[in-house]
Order: C-alpha cells, then structure tokens, then sequence
C-alpha cells in the first residue's frame, strides 16, 4: 500500500497533470482534493492533448477509480463538459464525487468579476469561475453542498435564500444586475443534481477501504504552495488550501495514512495572474521562454509570466508540504538558454533572505539574488526521449548540476525529470509507490 501526494512547488502549471497521469498508470484510485474548475491540467497521451478542469488525471485509464474529493468546489456546467468531450474522444471515466463537496453557482461567478473589480490593485487575477465566492460561501456556512442539491425541497429552500441575498448583494454593493431567475437556476441545477446522483458515494471511505486493502492511492493537488489561502502570497492567491495538508482534509484521510509527497518543480518560474513574482523576466529570455514552452494558461489562455527558478519558494514548498520527492518538469523547454540562473536568496533591506517573508509587500520589496549556471544544448525531441531510457547520466552535464544543485539545496531526492510533453517523457529516479519502510 502507497497513498502519494503530489502538489505544486511554485505558482501553479508546473505540470501537476502530468505527473499524476503518470504515478496514476500505477495507482488505483486518483483523487482530487482542493479547487475547481480553476485548475487546468493537461496530459498529453499518444500526441492527443487533454485539459482538465474538474476530472481527476486518472481519467485517461478506465479501470481506475477517480475521486473529486469533499476540498473541492464544483462545477457541474464543466464538470459535464468535460466528460462528454472525454466520452466524444473514447473514454469512460469511472468517477466518484463526495457528498460533502461544494458547488459553484451562477451567482458565484457573477461575484468573483465584482469582487474583483472591487479590489483594484488588490485583484489576484482569478480564473473568474467563482473559485473565491464559492469557498467564501463554504465557509460562511452559506454554501450549497452535493448533499443538499440532491434533496429537491432543501435545495429550493437554501437556494430561494441565497438567490435573494446574492442579487441584492451584486445590485446594490456592486451595481452589477445579475439576470438569472431563481426558477432558471433551480430546473437547470435539478438537472445537474439527477445527473450527479450516480457518482455520489462516501469517498472518504472508500479511500481508506482501499488502502486497508493494500490498494495504492494518488492524491492529486491542484494549483501550488504560493497560492494556498494560508501559505501563499496572500491575498494574491487562490480560496483553499492547495499544499499536502489539504489532501487530508480535502480527502477525508487522516495523515497518518500517507506516504510520499512529490513537489512538482517546473525548471524555471511561470505565473499567471497578478502579485509580486521576485524572479520574473521582462526582457527577450522570458519571451523566449514563453514562445517555446507555449506558455499560456490551461484554464483561461492567458499568457504566464516567466522568471528564473526561485529557490526560496522551492524551500519553502519542501517545508510546508513535507516533501519527500521532486518531480522536475520542462527541461526540455529551457534547453537552448546559453546562461540560465537560479535565485539562491532573496536582499530585503539589506538582510539576506533564504526563505519568502509572509507579506506581499515585503515580497514585492525582495530582490532576487542570482547564481547564474551554465545553460544546456537543446538536443532535439528524439534525443530527450532517448534520455528517459538513458536515465539521469545521459542527460546533457549543464542539466545534471543544475538539478541536483536544486535537489541539493532543497535537500530533497530527484524522483523524476520531465523532458517532453508526452506522458513517455519522463526520467524516473525513484518510485514513489515504494512502501515507507523502504524509504
Ligand atoms: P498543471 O496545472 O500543473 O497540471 O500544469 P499545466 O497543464 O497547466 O501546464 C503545464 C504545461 O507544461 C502543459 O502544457 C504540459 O503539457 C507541459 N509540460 C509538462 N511537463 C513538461 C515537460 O517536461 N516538457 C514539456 N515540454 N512540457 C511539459
Ligand atoms: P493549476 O491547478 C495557475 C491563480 C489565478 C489567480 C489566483 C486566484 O492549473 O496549477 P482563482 O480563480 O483561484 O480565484 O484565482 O490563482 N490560479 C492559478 N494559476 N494554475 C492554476 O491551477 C490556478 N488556479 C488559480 O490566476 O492569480
Ligand atoms: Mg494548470
């Protein structure tokens, strides 16, 4: 038995869909427990591409179990789009939804645009799929469970409150008409309800069922450690908890049942949305960059910001998740870069800093101090391919130092290098589905 995280390491799209499609090929349940419709995971299977939103990347094998756990807020509009393109394309996904999770509304998404907007500088450049009003709901206790839409005289009752409140908010704080009748909502989310039946079961227990029957189970993060509610760059983050805890909590297994937590790094920084970004680049390597690695958000198109590896939040992502492995991606994406540097520190008022401060102000005042590596030749999609065979040795020499040198300072083992889109591009070092006792 092997229950395994994995979660981001940085600010989101370091390639979390990847991995966990790949760590999924063993695992036999993969659950996802924080976010929604604001995470965009692509797995790239045989050169078809897939996004996902909601689905859990395990979707892609039919004899597994996929669980959106009770952490997560759904969409129900996407969440059935993205099964009827995934059953258009010759996939059956086995899905399990938690009673216990939350579910987005249309007034939700009305709020998050005038929440917004309402922030001004503040604004954290939210997907706009009412992520924030969601979880804020959730924990007003206001919100509307999977368990309460499928009670029909329940649902009417929370959402007649709710639709009130929510239109008299949107007019008169936000002078913003939102045009959807109670009655619209109702007929359309009865419909969802009907449709969603089927897929509810207790997931919680089930899970743990399946590691009490020496099952192995992949606990899938969505976006990463510097958006967490909590632990991210504050309040230029997503509304949950995205780093390891929240696999517990979002899942409904206590911590001592888990095993391995893979931070996903990608080899560089990419960011969308707003708030300080210490490494960001503004000049010609960024967009070189963003051109060849087609840097440009899963969820909503818009294009990421770029910068050099950051040290001190790969450090700071070992320590709040506890992190027992790392999962480097897009090697092959900086490849080509003659110099490539790594923040080692950060220089706030003349103190040398090796961790993020918690303010955004004071993050925003941080100056990256750089060591700067010698950049690897891109050895062209074959030869990368080759090196998963190949292993870490046959990898050019400028990459090798260049991860352990992370893998040294983070003080955390190398488990896997992506060098391709492919779910083939990968080099494993170490297998994440060995027992504890192993370790
Ligand atoms: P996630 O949100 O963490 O799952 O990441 P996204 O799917 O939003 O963004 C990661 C992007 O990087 C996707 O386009 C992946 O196909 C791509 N990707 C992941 N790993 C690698 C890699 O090792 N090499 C290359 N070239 N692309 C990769
Ligand atoms: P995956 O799982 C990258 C960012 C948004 C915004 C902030 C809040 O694909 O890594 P929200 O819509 O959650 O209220 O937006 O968080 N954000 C992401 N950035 N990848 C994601 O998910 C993200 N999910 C949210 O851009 O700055
Ligand atoms: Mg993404």
């Amino acid at each position: 038995m092997t229950v395994a995280i994995v979660v981001g390491a940085q600010w989101g799209d370091e390639g979390k869909g990847k991995v966990a499609d790949f760590y999924a090929e063993q695992a036999d349940i993969v659950v996802r427990f924080c976010g929604g419709a604001n995470a965009g995971h692509t797995i790239v299977s045989g050169g078809r591409r897939f996004a996902f939103n909601h689905v859990p990347s395990g979707a892609l094998y039919p004899e597994k179990i996929n669980i959106i756990g009770n952490g997560v807020v759904l969409e129900p509009k996407r969440f059935f789009e993205e099964l009827s393109y995934l059953t258009s394309a010759g996939y059956k996904p086995n899905i399990v939804i938690s009673p216990r999770a939350h579910v987005v509304m249309p007034y939700h998404i009305a709020l998050d645009g005038a929440e917004e907007e309402k922030k001004g500088a503040l604004a954290a450049g939210t997907t706009g799929r009412g992520i924030g009003p969601c979880y804020s709901d959730k924990a007003a206790r206001f919100g509307i469970r999977i368990d309460e839409l499928i009670q029909p005289a329940l649902f009417k009752e929370k959402l007649h409150t709710m639709h009130e409140l929510k239109v008299k908010m949107l007019r008169e704080i936000y002078g913003v008409e939102f045009n959807q009748t109670e009655e619209e909502i109702y007929n359309q989310y009865s419909e969802y309800a009907k449709m969603l039946t089927p897929m509810i079961a207790d997931s919680g227990g089930m899970i743990l069922d399946s590691i009490r029957a020496d099952k192995k189970v992949l606990l899938e993060g969505a976006q990463a450690t510097m958006l967490d509610i909590d632990h991210g760059v504050y309040p230029f983050g997503t509304s949950s908890n995205t780093s390891a805890g929240s696999a517990c909590t979002g899942s409904g297994i206590g911590p001592t049942e888990i095993d391995e937590v893979i931070g996903v790094v990608k080899v560089y920084t990419s960011r969308v949305g707003t708030g300080p970004l210490p490494t960001e680049l503004h000049d010609e390597t960024g967009q070189f960059i963003r051109d060849k690695g087609w840097e440009y958000g899963t969820a909503t198109g818009r294009p990421r910001r770029i910068g050099w590896l950051d040290l001190p939040t790969i450090k700071y992502a070992a320590q709040v998740n506890g992190l027992t492995g790392l999962a480097f991606t897009r090697l092959d994406t900086l490849s080509g870069v003659a110099k490539v540097k790594i923040c080692t520190h950060y220089e706030l008022s003349g103190r040398m800093l090796s961790l993020p401060p918690s303010s955004y102000t004071e993050i925003e005042r941080c100056k990256p101090v750089y060591q700067t590596f010698d950049g690897w030749e891109d050895i062209g999609a074959e030869k990368w391919r080759a090196c998963t065979k190949g292993g870490f040795e046959s990898l050019p020499n400028e990459a090798q130092t260049y991860l352990q040198f992370v893998s040294d300072e983070v003080n955390v083992p190398i488990y896997m290098i992506g060098v391709g889109r492919d779910r083939e591009d990968m080099i494993v070092l170490r297998d994440a589905f060995s027992k504890k006792s192993d370790r």
